[in-house]
């Protein structure tokens, strides 16, 4: 290891279980010499499985609800006292929809569930931003990521509402980012992430599928969840540091393609099936 987040502080959102991105993050700005808190809903607490997290990496855990602004002020002012000083990064690894889970189609949403999962997975970014600018808790030259999809740019028609929601993330990366910019050189990015097998992954509808395509489509293969990590780390790390309001590709080359040589195979074959049946 490197040892490039030594004597840095941290907060970590999301970290469910140890497919989840936010674990990985954990475990390898750990092993990186940094410290730091984890947090996740309430309600994620009762699976307990952040607390073997917690112990693994030295860190204490404290629960916050990403859409309470109760819950982000106190995660963040116990966050400085219990970390010794002002935060260097924070990952925010938080998203849901209330629409893909109870399988209401993009065409027919419910508009409660539309309004909960954008304030989890989307506003609550803004949330967290509002709470570290506004009680000056980010050190000079800090670094703030979310995580993001590529359907913030373009139609996959399963991922529903929870691409809207990526595209206002993307956006606030940059609007905020400007802000915290000129306040006090911390940066802002998002990371826009390969599908990957995990909780939240795993809810969209033909994942597998997804992911095989993806995985077909893309030079270098899909990035998996430990590269994200190690992705998020330079960009906690000093080496990144004129980087900001940028949504970053970490996909193994897909998103610049316009179709592979063994997703064309795939195609022809079906296609000269089809023609024979014809
Ligand atoms: N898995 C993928 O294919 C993929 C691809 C690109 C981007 N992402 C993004 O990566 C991030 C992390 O997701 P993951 O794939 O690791 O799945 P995950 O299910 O492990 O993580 C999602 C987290 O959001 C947390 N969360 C939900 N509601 C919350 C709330 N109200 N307050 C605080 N936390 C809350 C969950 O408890 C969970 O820990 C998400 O933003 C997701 O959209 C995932």
């Amino acid at each position: 290891m490197y040892n490039l987040l030594k004597g840095k502080r941290g907060i970590i959102f999301g970290a469910l279980d140890s497919n989840s991105i936010a674990w990985k993050v954990a475990e390898r700005a750990h092993e990186e010499g940094a410290t730091f808190v984890l947090t996740n809903a309430p309600i994620a607490m009762r699976m307990g499985a952040i607390n073997k997290l917690a112990e693994q990496t030295n860190s204490t855990v404290i629960p916050a609800d990403a859409t309470s602004m109760e819950d982000l002020q106190n995660l963040v002012d116990k966050s400085v006292e219990i970390l010794g000083g002002k935060i260097d990064f924070v990952l925010h690894s938080i998203g849901m929809s209330m629409n893909v889970r109870k399988g209401k189609h993009y065409t027919d949403s419910n508009y409660d569930f539309t309004h909960k999962g954008f304030d989890i997975s989307a506003l609550s970014f803004h949330r967290v931003m509002n709470v570290l600018y506004n009680s000056n808790a980010m050190n000079d030259w800090g670094s703030i990521v979310a995580l993001s999809y590529m359907a913030a740019q373009r139609v996959f028609p399963d991922y529903n509402d929870m691409a809207d929601n990526k595209a206002y993330l993307e956006s606030v990366a940059r609007s905020f980012g400007y802000f915290f910019g000129q306040q006090n050189k911390v940066r802002v990015n998002t990371i826009s992430q390969s599908p990957t097998p995990t909780t939240a992954g795993n809810g969209v509808k033909g994942f597998d599928g997804f992911i095989a395509y993806a995985e077909k489509m893309s030079p270098l293969g899909n990035a998996t969840a430990l590269e994200c990590a190690d992705y998020t780390i330079s960009l906690f790390s000093d080496l990144t540091k004129k980087v900001t309001l940028q949504n970053l590709f970490h996909d193994g080359g897909f998103s610049n393609m316009g179709v592979s040589n063994p997703i064309m195979e795939n195609f022809m074959s079906n296609f000269e099936n089809e023609r024979k049946e014809e």
